[in-house]
């Protein structure tokens, strides 16, 4: 099948044509194509946080998108307007530090779906397109990332984009006072030029110290890891220039209409054959290869966005199901092949691989793509037919499924198709195991432990008298990690 710029090849799935029959009908019983006109039509399918999930209509150029009985669109081209304008005022210059000296380093501060997304992309895409200013994405509370993107950096002209949902994420507010600190070492003490952020609540940036001009909204209709498309994805603008995520979103509207309008579409194909793969064959894990460097981000990125979105225990009704998404792992080929292939080939478990290659790369030489794009050939061969031996040890079994995503090439407008249609795909398999691929509140449990756990190893006195609340476990690690750390 072949949509925009990209071509998927299934015929290496173990299926046939009963087995798609089959789907075909699961499909039909699950009403996917109504569970996703739900989605476009604004209904409040992320129930249980009483949210619409419209992550599409930031990629809309016009239509009607209703959110409790109001048209969206014009305040997300409103935002546009001024990702737009403010994207042109860095990159000119026009825009100055507190010393009136241009910006030419960017830093991103954020975590999660405000991290991978326009982390991936600025990957992807700097192999193709120099960035036009140098962006830098941090996202661990570990100082060290932070550390590393300043290096050689020019607090008087360096801009920071703290980028939060919530405005409430411990990772990003320790970074983005840990930013703070720094050019107020330099600076002096108001440095809110230096700052710009994208967040849900603006009065919290406010209140951290960034004028209000230089706050971006989101809003709670677009979930973290479906982000990129809003004002989250500026670092993309700033590196490349607003025309380059104009195209991202260009081509992630695309797949947004083939979807739309499409009944067996891409990623309803793609949906029914990974569950296929985990629900029948078994698979508990499934892996992303690119063959391209500037896909080196990728596995990562969807990581989050099927695991987060699908890692899910119940269905919409609360009760407790048998399946849903397997682990989502993978690196780029040709390095992988030299690491983990070997697992793939001959280990005890079956893993569905997606294998994505390219027509042409950037930079890279007819000679060189083709090794690319053999490699990928051999190892997708070589898992279906595998190798009868004597020796045993040499035996390969075969009977190993991947699919392979061929994309005509990278640029900004094939790339949005290509996430949107993993983003589909996480809608249909939501769909077909009846959970709500759209909250993630298995993420709280271990933040609000984090916040019981600090104050203790910071021997403050009163938590200190509350170890014995601990387990076993946790109260042995916490007496020997209350040492650790320098100051
Ligand atoms: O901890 C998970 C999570 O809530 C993600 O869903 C989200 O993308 C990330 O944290 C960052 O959240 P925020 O944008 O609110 O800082």
């Amino acid at each position: 099948m072949q949509v925009g710029a990209i071509h998927i090849d299934h015929s290496k799935q173990r299926l046939d044509a009963a087995v798609w029959q089959a789907l075909l009908a699961l499909a039909e019983t699950r009403q996917v194509s109504q569970g996703i006109a739900r989605m476009f039509a604004g209904e409040k399918i992320n129930h249980t946080e009483g949210r619409a999930v419209l992550h599409v209509a930031l990629r809309a150029p016009a239509g009607n998108y209703v959110v409790d009985g109001k048209n969206i669109l014009p305040e997300v081209h409103a935002v546009q307007a001024r990702m737009r304008a403010m994207t042109e005022e860095i990159q000119s210059g026009a825009w100055r530090g507190v010393s009136g000296q241009k910006i030419e380093r960017v830093i991103n501060i954020g975590i999660g779906g405000s991290d991978l997304g326009p982390r991936m992309v600025c990957t992807a895409l700097n192999a193709h397109t120099p960035m036009r200013l140098d962006t830098r994405f941090v996202a661990n509370v570990d100082p060290t990332d932070l550390a590393l993107a300043l290096r050689g950096a020019d607090p008087h002209r360096t801009l920071f984009v703290v980028t939060s949902k919530t405005f409430t994420t411990t990772e990003t507010l320790m970074n983005a006072q840990a930013a703070r600190a720094w050019l107020q070492a330099t600076l002096g003490e108001d440095v809110g030029r230096h700052f710009v952020a994208i967040s849900a609540f603006p009065e919290r940036a406010a209140a951290f110290g960034i004028p209000p001009a230089q706050v971006l909204p989101m809003w709670d209709w677009v979930g973290g890891r479906y982000s990129l498309w809003s004002a989250v994805g500026l670092p993309i603008a700033l590196a490349f220039g607003y025309e380059v995520f104009a195209e991202l979103l260009a081509g992630a509207h695309l797949m947004d209409e083939h979807v739309r309008q499409q009944q067996l579409n891409m990623a309803v194909q793609m949906a029914l054959i990974a569950h296929w793969n985990s629900d029948y064959l078994g698979a508990s894990s499934q892996l992303v290869i690119p063959y391209s460097e500037a896909l080196a981000r990728l596995p990562a990125f969807l990581q989050q966005l099927e695991l987060e979105s699908n890692g899910k225990r119940v269905n919409h009704q609360g009760e407790l199901i048998q399946s849903s998404v397997p682990a989502l792992w993978g690196e780029v080929g040709s390095n992988s092949q030299h690491a983990f292939f070997q697992w793939l080939h001959q280990g005890t478990q079956i893993a569905p691989v997606d294998f994505i290659v390219l027509k042409q790369q950037a930079g890279l030489s007819r000679a060189q793509t083709q090794t690319l794009n053999a490699n990928a050939l051999a190892q997708a061969r070589a898992l279906m037919l595998g190798q009868t031996h004597a020796d045993p040890h040499r035996e390969f079994p075969g009977n190993r499924p991947s699919s392979m995503i061929v994309l005509d090439s990278l640029n900004a407008h094939s790339l949005g198709q290509l996430i949107a249609l993993y983003e589909h795909k996480v809608l249909v398999q939501g769909i077909l195991w009846g959970i709500n691929s759209f909250d993630q509140f298995g993420v709280e449990l271990g933040k609000a432990i984090a916040n019981q756990i600090v104050p203790v190893l910071q021997k403050n006195a009163a938590a200190e008298s509350k170890i014995a609340e601990f387990d076993d476990s946790t109260q042995h690690l916490l007496h020997i990690l209350a040492a650790a750390g320098v100051d």
